[in-house]
């Protein structure tokens, strides 16, 4: 036997090991790949989402309150749009999203639109969670619904022009890299020259 057959010879069996291996492997993948936990998998995109940033008070101070995780922030983001607050996502149904059902929860996260229709302010960044796939958005809505709720009303947004009545993160006017593509301000826009 030449080197060439010895080595079709050898390439075959290790084919065969390799076909029998792989067929071993998914004749047990019902049982060994489990799906994951919609809940588990919710907290790993909300943790690594940013949510938290956002929601959860004292997070962009640097100590993340854990025991009102999701309530809400009365720090305002202040812009074009006015004053907006993070808002409670926990399941109390009085100050929170308990009411909203699974699916209105995603509607919002990827349309950035609540159940009454109306839109989502900024800085909730919606546009982004536009890609959660739909295994990945449900499972937030599955992880929101599991958390504690916690009763928190939430201070109403402020409309433009109106001063912050509490703690703001207020947007200058943007730097010349930053702004070139933007449209001009409201206030710029309506007054003439
Ligand atoms: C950069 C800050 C920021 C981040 C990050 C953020 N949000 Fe928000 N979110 C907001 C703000 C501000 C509002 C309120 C907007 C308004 O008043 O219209 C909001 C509103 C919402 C609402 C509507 C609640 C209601 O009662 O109207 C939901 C649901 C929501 N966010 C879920 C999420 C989830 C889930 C994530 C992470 C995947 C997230 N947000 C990340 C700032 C943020």
């Amino acid at each position: 036997m030449t080197w060439t057959r010895w080595t079709a010879v050898g390439m075959t069996i290790v084919t065969l090991a390799a076909g029998a291996i792989s067929l071993s492997c998914s004749s047990n993948s019902p049982t060994t790949v489990a799906t994951e936990d919609p809940v588990a998998r919710g907290a790993r995109v909300v943790y690594t989402s940013g949510c938290m940033d956002c929601h959860t008070p004292g997070s962009l101070y640097g100590m993340p309150d854990t025991t009102r995780m999701l309530s809400g922030s009365e720090l305002g983001w202040q812009g074009p749009w006015g004053i907006s607050f993070p808002r409670n996502l926990t399941p109390d149904s009085a100050t929170g999203i308990g009411s909203w059902t699974a699916e209105q929860i995603v509607t919002a996260i990827r349309e950035g639109r609540r159940p009454d229709g109306t839109a989502l302010l900024p800085p909730m960044p919606w546009p982004m969670y536009s890609h959660l796939t739909d295994e990945d958005a449900r499972a937030v809505a599955a992880y929101l619904k599991s958390l504690p709720p916690i009763v928190h009303e939430m201070p109403k947004v402020q409309p433009p022009g109106e001063l912050p009545k509490r703690p703001v993160l207020a947007f200058p006017a943007p730097p010349e890299w930053d702004g070139r593509n933007l449209p001009p301000p409201p206030a710029a826009s309506t007054s003439g020259k």
